[in-house]
């Protein structure tokens, strides 16, 4: 394991202004990094401050830099840089495909470039010298933003139409690597209770959007698994969200069918009788010994017969999710699956990169150490098969304690982009979350600010505080 793994430092609380930015900087080369809270027992940083240079210290390394003339935000990012730079001085690690860039939504920042009509030229130097990132990132980032900007909203648009996202947050079994707020499917008095808040969440909330004349954009069901409800739930949740959310200007309408053991004819039907546009089927893998491995209980046929069935059914936007960096995968594995999303052609792709679960950040270091390099080569395969394929990148985000430093990315067949993806991570409309755990974010159209505010996380407390949930939301409605 790196020797450097177990390093702490320590920042005076003099410093508190940059310790979120230098803890971000320091976390991309230590994935496990916490501050020290005594002095006496690590390497200590200091940064001495005049108007023309600021001096960074951190253990025996030390860096000077010119300052004179910069904004907060510019001698920000330029510590930032120079932290990195010591951090690759002191782990010996090389530089990193996203250099400086830590955040979440790399996509909103060359948003706003273009926003201020900054030439393309100008943005990609920002994105290599300032944020120090890799070509192959940046011009991946360029062309993700490039897609994305015809479905942007200005703001009259912003303040005329939402989007809707419901939870479902059950499944079959815990599949081992996943990172996201699920229950295995509780007892049937629970989710029937589940159910019936849920629509009176869809019915007030659609009441309330009616009255206010905003219209409804997209409706995304997702998870957990939402196909994990039986036939006849799903049918009175597809009902209810029929009835309640009805909108004349509805653009598309997902359910992440998500796992195959979960799909059945019947469902699948259910779903393309109620006009469900766009579904997922999500192989994660190909490979059924990977399959196994993660403790997602289905098998490789199991993904090919309901790819079949929602074909025959009807269905003409399907997305598949996989991850790289899955246990004991290999990079032979991942070309494998590759080849069978080339022979499927599902109109969209999604490719995860492995975010190490809160439960296994212990092994965080080893797992990144030794599974970072296979999660690179992986990528560079991908990128290979991306030049023989038609699928083009639209729309792209950043997790934190990502093994190898990479990205998810969606691919979509040309013109099959997902309307909710680009709106939920470009912020530029207000998307209500409905049902357990969901998070709803009001955008403010007119400086394209935001506001979240989220549903509780836990099933018998949502249950019981429904109404409450429902009052807040209306207000926020009323509000807009
Ligand atoms: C909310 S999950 C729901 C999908 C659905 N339940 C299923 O399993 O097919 C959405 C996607 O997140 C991805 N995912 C979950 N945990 C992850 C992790 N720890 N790292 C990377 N991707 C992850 C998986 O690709 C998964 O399909
Ligand atoms: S089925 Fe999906 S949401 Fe559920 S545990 Fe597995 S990956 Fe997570």
């Amino acid at each position: 394991m790196d020797k450097t793994a177990d390093v702490l430092f320590y920042l005076p609380a003099s410093h508190d202004a940059y310790r979120q930015a230098i803890f971000d900087v320091i976390r991309i080369f230590l994935p496990r990094f916490q501050w020290a809270e005594d002095a006496a027992q690590a390497e200590q940083i200091t940064i001495i401050q005049t108007e023309q240079t600021w001096t960074l210290q951190m253990g025996a390394n030390r860096s000077v830099f010119a300052v004179d003339g910069l904004d907060e935000n510019q001698r920000r990012r330029m510590l930032k840089q120079q932290v990195y730079a010591l951090m690759q001085q002191y782990t010996g690690q090389k530089d990193h495909p996203w250099g400086i860039m830590t955040g979440v939504r790399p996509t909103k920042i060359v948003h706003r470039c273009l926003d201020e009509h900054m030439p393309l030229d100008k943005i990609s130097r920002m994105l290599r010298q300032d944020y120090l990132m890799h070509a192959e990132k940046t011009a991946l980032l360029l062309d993700v933003t490039a897609r994305q900007r015809p479905f942007l909203f200005n703001r009259q648009q912003a303040k005329e139409s939402v989007s809707i996202y419901l939870s479902i947050p059950f499944c079959p079994t815990r599949c081992a690597y996943c990172s996201f707020p699920s229950f295995c499917l509780p007892k049937p008095h629970l989710q029937e209770e589940y159910l019936i808040r849920l629509l009176a969440e869809c019915q007030a909330v659609g009441d309330a959007l009616r009255q206010q004349g905003k219209q409804i954009q997209t409706i995304y069901i997702g998870g957990g698994t939402p196909t994990s409800l039986s036939a006849p739930q799903l049918e009175r949740l597809l009902d209810g969200v029929q009835r309640y959310l009805e909108s004349s200007a509805l653009a598309e309408f997902t359910v992440e069918a998500g796992r195959p053991d979960t799909i059945t004819a019947e469902k699948l039907q259910l779903l393309h009788d109620y006009k469900v546009g766009r579904i997922s089927i999500n192989p994660q893998t190909f490979s059924q010994k990977t399959l196994d491995t993660i403790g997602r209980r289905h098998t490789v046929q199991q993904i090919y017969d309901v790819y079949d069935m929602a074909r025959q059914i009807g269905f003409d936007s399907i997305n598949m999710d996989l991850i790289t960096g899955l246990t004991g995968e290999t990079p032979d594995d991942f070309a494998r699956s590759l080849e069978q999303i080339a022979r499927l052609q599902p109109e969209n792709v999604t490719v995860h990169t492995l975010a190490i679960k809160r439960t296994a950040r212990l092994q965080l270091d080893e797992l990144s150490c030794r599974q970072s390099n296979v999660v690179t080569e992986m990528h560079e395969l991908m990128n290979q098969w991306l030049a023989g394929q038609p699928y083009v990148p639209y729309y792209l985000y950043r997790q934190k304690h990502m093994i190898g430093d990479q990205e998810n990315t969606g691919y979509c067949l040309p013109g099959k982009e997902s309307l909710y993806n680009i709106q939920m991570m470009e912020e530029r409309q207000t998307i209500f979350g409905l049902g357990v755990g969901s998070t709803s974010k009001y955008v403010n159209a007119d400086d394209w600010t935001l506001t979240q505010s989220s549903n509780p996380k836990d099933l018998i407390f949502y249950n019981q505080r429904i109404d409450e949930i429902i009052a807040k939301k209306i207000a926020k409605i009323e509000e807009m």
